[in-house]
């Protein structure tokens, strides 16, 4: 017999679990990362090849996810367990969701320490600097180990308040308004890259292929970053998919949700990037790509010190609504299972994600490396970043994508999906059975070889 868990509660409304669902997925992922890695991975290439993994891979598992999330209304691991048992397959799943918890540790850790960057420009942006450049700043505000712990501390406690305050006051109070207020910034921020920038020249970087540099290197980092940018692989949807009301279509929103993830990054890419090339600023500089530039671009333009800050407030919300998603299935794990209450759930599984963190804010200083070309690197946030992003997401993506294809019970998953257009729901069986784990495993393959 399976014992009674405690229950969390549901999203009241259709469009909570929307805008949590997109909340959890437009973040740092979407405006820092996306950027500043199609910059270092050569652009449309890497754009296109992105765009693919969202399509082929992204969204299939998207629908996976909250569909086995919404049967259960439990933290992912229960949820994986039950589905398993269900459907007369070992209980063994449920490991997919422990993996999950182990990556959303190493991804909240240094998460939490680029979203203090975002809190810490809130103010750079507010008083520009007139003796330092925005890319010297970027540096003074990298080089200080205790700059960027307090900023880590105050975001990391930021999120635990949220999250120990519960789904329907907590998340989904926070996401109704600032959602829609970040879209509309990010288009002012085009609507000037257009006017002021070089717009033409910064479609072509994110628009014209070059094949010629791909690499396995380029996929595998394009993976890793659809994978991040959706949420994926990791429980995040799945536990968010727990508090969906019963009578909402997945299909359709895990559609809505991919496309406006998508929509947002490439939004942001065409708000960066013409400020980039219009200043010849070097579109492979990395992490403080968006910083870097988006702070040259407010110190220039006229009221950009109020629109500086403002742009900052609402990316520390973008983040912060992605952030309480990570923190969740573990807290709601510890907290169902009755170990502990949902408030020390939160503070235990935040502390130690701001313990690892540490590492990430020390790499950008004393722990800071050179690399073979010469950059200046963070090792510990590309390390953690490779093992949680790179790795552990697509690896839990591909097993749920396998567990759904060829464990689960149709029955109880036709339950779930109910009303879908036959030929769609074929093509989503094909895509999760075996497009999407051959994609996940011939990546990892071919980076091997
Ligand atoms: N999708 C978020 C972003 O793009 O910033 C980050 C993220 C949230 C990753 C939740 C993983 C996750 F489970």
């Amino acid at each position: 017999m399976q014992k009674t868990l405690k229950s969390h509660g549901t999203w009241i409304g259709k469009w909570t679990f929307v805008l949590a669902a997109t909340g959890s997925a437009v973040g740092l992922g979407n405006i820092w990362g996306f950027p500043y890695k199609a910059g270092t991975e050569g652009g449309a290439a890497f754009v296109l090849i992105y765009l693919l993994c969202i399509v082929v891979i992204g969204v299939p598992i998207m629908i996976s996810e909250i569909l086995i999330g919404r049967r259960s209304g439990n933290s992912p691991i229960n949820a994986m367990k039950k589905s398993a048992v269900d459907s007369g397959a070992s209980s063994w799943w449920q490991l997919v969701g422990w993996t999950g918890i182990i990556a959303g540790v190493f991804i909240l850790s240094f998460y939490s320490v680029i979203a203090g960057i975002c809190l810490n420009y809130i103010f750079i942006s507010a008083s520009p600097n007139e003796l330092l450049s925005a890319s010297e700043q970027f540096g003074q505000v990298t080089s200080s180990p205790e700059n960027l712990i307090f900023w880590h501390t105050i975001f990391m406690v930021l999120t635990l308040l949220i999250v120990s305050a519960g789904i329907e006051d907590g998340i989904g109070r926070m996401v109704k308004i600032l959602m829609p207020l970040l879209g509309f910034l990010l288009i002012f921020m085009v609507i000037y890259g257009m006017i002021n920038g070089a717009f033409l020249k910064a479609l072509s970087f994110l628009f014209t292929p070059d094949f010629s540099n791909v690499g396995t290197d380029t996929f595998l980092s394009a993976m890793g970053q659809a994978f991040f940018s959706m949420s994926l692989g990791m429980g995040s949807i799945m536990a968010y998919g727990a508090y969906m009301p019963k009578e909402q279509e997945i299909v359709s929103t895990s559609f809505s949700v991919g496309s406006l993830d998508t929509l947002v990054a490439i939004l942001a890419g065409l708000a960066i990037f013409p400020i980039i090339f219009a200043f010849n600023l070097e579109p492979g500089s990395g992490p403080g790509l968006v910083f870097v530039s988006l702070l040259s671009a407010f110190n220039q333009m006229e009221f950009g010190q109020l629109i500086g800050p403002i742009f900052f407030i609402l990316l520390s919300i973008a983040a912060l609504s992605s952030s309480i998603s990570i923190l969740e299935p573990g807290v709601a794990y510890l907290a169902e299972e009755g170990f502990l209450s949902r408030k020390q759930s939160a503070i235990t599984i935040s502390a130690l994600c701001w313990v690892i963190g540490i590492g990430t804010a020390t790499g950008f200083n004393i722990f800071s490396a050179v690399d073979s070309s010469g950059e200046t690197i963070n090792p510990f946030l590309n390390l953690v970043e490779m093992i949680s992003v790179q790795y552990l997401q697509p690896f839990g993506g591909m097993m749920i994508a396998i567990f759904v294809g060829w464990f689960m019970s149709e029955s109880l998953i036709k339950n779930e999906i109910k009303t879908i257009n036959p030929l769609l729901y074929k093509l989503w069986r094909f895509f999760i059975k075996f497009v999407a784990p051959l994609s996940v495993v011939s990546i990892f393959i071919s980076q091997l070889t």
